[in-house]
């Protein structure tokens, strides 16, 4: 029996009756090619969530506005000739009895002039948005503003004539068109539309005004809103608890809740480490103020969690973000009380690193997600003796996914346990969720008949014996350790791999060669109180060559380890080159002059990795076709380490 009756409870708005309480929230995929029209791709990828068992599916942000395009990549709802695509969605989740809302939006201040015809941004006030920062948008006349309340009508009921069943209006995060006039950030006005909530609010209450004579008395419109914007002088509870209760009575039927506003993206998109549900302290209160419908997202990634949330009256439904993209059949597994079978999301937000970059939304643990091909597993036409070398995140992707094409597979790792560096990955403070899905990886091998070898280190001769078909080898990476570094007279020269695996102990002045993550985590791990607890704590100083820290990861992982790592006792040297070992010291060349670092006791490597697949050379006499994937081809992520596990698998 489904052990979450609450979640899995009818809930009705104005006729429409989802089937459960689990709504998608607009994730943007940026699978849109031509005149911003929707994807067979989008469809497919909504699709694999209602054929999931979905309650409702709310599309990624649809622009209102073909002028001034929110960005190159955007969802298009501004032109007739875009409904068809809409009715296509609609039609394949009805199949499924999921309900379709379409996500309005209007860039406002963040669409760039460069790529809308050199027509610049608009916005309540001639304020730069933080990701616009060259192009002051232009201050919208009462005019502007009545010509964008119909395009937003037209827009909504373009979803409707397309048979999509709800519109929800993006006028959250102080951002786009409708956030910029609502928050006090922003909206500096001293007219109608400006001064106070009233004044601020009432733009997008003329929108659903509008919305609502075009639609009729039988579609219901939602709203997104930060429940607190959580900024000095931003929208807090309080004003969003008035916010809803305007729109209440302006005839909303519901409304969803995230947080904050784009120019701290930390809580809004919260990586690892933050709290499960975190938007709940909030609509705690809101739910007090209004009487329809409200949810919100936010970390909600367990089932246990969200119908709790429902249990307990705190919210009538539960947006899942994250973990749909992870595992689009999350709804099914866990009505089916198959909790270890979903596919988990680890926070690490690589699906918001490449969606804001503009590319296909990569997500480290589900590699169908950037490339759909990949979901497809089918029986192999000739069934091969396939061997696998190494069990991190590649080998047992690729292990895995061959067992399940019905090939005989050994896969052989030479530690005592599977994981590789993914393991270490998890150790670093607030990243333990990554041992979820090194965790989900080894349940799907051991569901298959791998033959898995453990403590067996890969040699052409146990290569050799095992008369493989096909080889793959996923040895993944090393320690890149410069021999002058390793061979100097320091007496403790470590690794940072060697201080997270616990095997080498670093003493009370460290300094770290290399600020990229690896370097960064250490030093925030080395002086965790959990880890190290003295007056004054353990002195670390980072010492890097380029001229910022862990400067390639654009999220808010980064934000939160930068904040972590100022309030403790590390000191960041940049644009600095080490020069010199001695015993008890080191030394580096910053700005032409050198400097030294006396009283050192440890030396920490974290100097980058470098591919570990000497092996392959030397099997090349066995003449068997061999596959390098992963840290072993080149070192990088779990994604890419996952990816390639699949797709090899699947082109044997
Ligand atoms: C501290 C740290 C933090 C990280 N954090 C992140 C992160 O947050 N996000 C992210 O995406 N990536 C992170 N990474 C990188 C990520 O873990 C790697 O990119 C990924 O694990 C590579 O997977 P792989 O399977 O190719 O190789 P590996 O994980 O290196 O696995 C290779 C396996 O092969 C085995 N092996 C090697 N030679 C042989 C042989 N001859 N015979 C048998 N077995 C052999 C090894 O023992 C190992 O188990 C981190 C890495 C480190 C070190
Ligand atoms: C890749 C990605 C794209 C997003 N695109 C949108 C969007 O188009 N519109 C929007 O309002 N929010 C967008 N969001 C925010 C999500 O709707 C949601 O608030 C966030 O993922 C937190 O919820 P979760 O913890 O359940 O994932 C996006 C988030 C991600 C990760
Ligand atoms: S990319 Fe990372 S954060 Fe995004 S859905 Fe996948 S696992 Fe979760």
């Amino acid at each position: 029996m489904n052990k979450y009756q609450y979640l899995a409870s009818p809930i009705t708005f104005r006729g429409m009756t989802v089937k459960n309480r689990v709504f998608l929230p607009p994730m943007k995929t940026n699978y849109i090619y031509e005149n911003h029209k929707m994807s067979d791709e989008i469809i497919e990828y909504y699709g694999k969530m209602a054929r999931g068992g979905i309650g409702l599916v709310t599309t990624e942000a649809a622009e209102v506005d073909g002028d001034h395009l929110y960005d190159s990549t955007i969802l298009g709802i501004f032109d007739d000739s875009q409904i068809e695509g809409f009715k296509k969605l609609a039609d394949s989740l009805h199949q499924y009895g999921t309900k379709l809302s379409v996500q309005l939006i209007q860039g406002g201040p963040f669409a760039n002039s460069q790529i809308n015809g050199g027509r610049m941004p608009l916005s309540s006030s001639p304020i730069a948005h933080v990701w616009n920062p060259l192009e002051t948008p232009i201050e919208m006349t009462h005019e502007d503003i009545k010509h964008y309340i119909n395009k937003y009508a037209a827009a909504a009921k373009r979803a409707q004539i397309a048979g999509c069943d709800a519109i929800e209006i993006h006028c959250a995060h102080g951002h786009a068109l409708l956030g910029s006039f609502l928050s006090p950030l922003v909206n500096h006005r001293t007219d109608e539309y400006g001064g106070d909530i009233n004044g601020r609010a009432r733009f997008l209450i003329e929108v659903v005004e509008t919305i609502r004579e075009t639609v009729g008395q039988d579609f219901p419109i939602s709203v997104r809103l930060s429940a607190d914007e959580r900024e000095e002088g931003g929208n807090d509870v309080y004003d969003t608890c008035y916010i809803a209760r305007l729109l209440e009575k302006a005839s909303v039927d519901y409304i969803h809740f995230s947080n904050g506003t784009l120019y701290d993206v930390g809580t809004l998109l919260p990586p690892t480490g933050t709290p499960k549900a975190l938007n709940t302290i909030y609509t705690d209160i809101i739910k007090k103020a209004v009487k329809i419908p409200i949810g919100c997202v936010g970390r909600i990634k367990e089932p246990w969690v969200a119908d709790m949330l429902i249990e307990q009256g705190r919210l009538d439904i539960a947006y899942i973000g994250r973990a749909l993209i992870c595992d689009p059949e999350f709804v099914k597994k866990s009505f089916e009380n198959n909790f270890d079978d979903i596919r988990p999301c680890v926070g690490c937000l690589t699906c918001l690193a490449t969606s804001a970059a503009g590319i296909f939304m990569h997500c480290t643990m589900n590699p169908a997600v950037a490339n759909q091909k990949l979901a497809d597993i089918k029986e192999a036409p000739i069934k091969k003796n396939v061997v696998v070398i190494g069990g991190g995140p590649a080998g047992i992707e690729a292990a895995t996914t061959a067992a399940k094409r019905g090939h005989k597979v050994t896969l052989l790792e030479k530690f005592n346990i599977l994981g590789g560096q993914f393991i270490i990955a998890s150790y670093p403070p607030v990243k333990q969720e990554l041992s979820l899905g090194l965790k989900y990886l080894i349940h799907e091998l051991k569901k298959t008949d791998v033959d898995v070898r453990l403590n067996t280190e890969a040699t052409i001769e146990t290569i050799k014996a095992l008369n493989p078909d096909e080889i793959i080898l996923a040895t993944g990476g090393q320690v890149k350790m410069p021999a002058w570094i390793a061979e100097s007279v320091h007496p403790n020269v470590i690794s940072a791999w060697d201080i997270f695996k616990g095997k080498k102990h670093p003493g009370l002045n460290v300094a770290i060669i290399g600020g990229g993550s690896v370097g960064c985590e250490v030093a925030d791990f080395m002086s965790d109180h959990h880890n190290y607890r003295a007056i004054g704590g353990r002195k670390i100083t980072i010492i890097e060559m380029q001229d910022n820290i862990d400067s390639t990861d654009y999220t808010a992982n980064r934000d939160f380890l930068m904040t972590r790592i100022s309030h403790k006792p590390i000191t960041v040297v940049t644009s600095a080159k080490v020069s010199s070992i001695t015993e008890s010291s080191i030394s580096y060349i910053k700005d032409a002059n050198e400097e030294t670092l006396n009283g050192i006791d440890t030396i920490v490597v974290a100097m980058g990795t470098d591919p570990n697949n000497a092996l392959a050379e030397e099997l090349e006499v066995l003449n068997i076709p061999i596959h390098i994937i992963g840290d072993a081809k080149q070192p990088r992520k779990i994604m890419t380490a996952i990816e390639e596990g699949r797709e090899t698998a699947i082109n044997l």
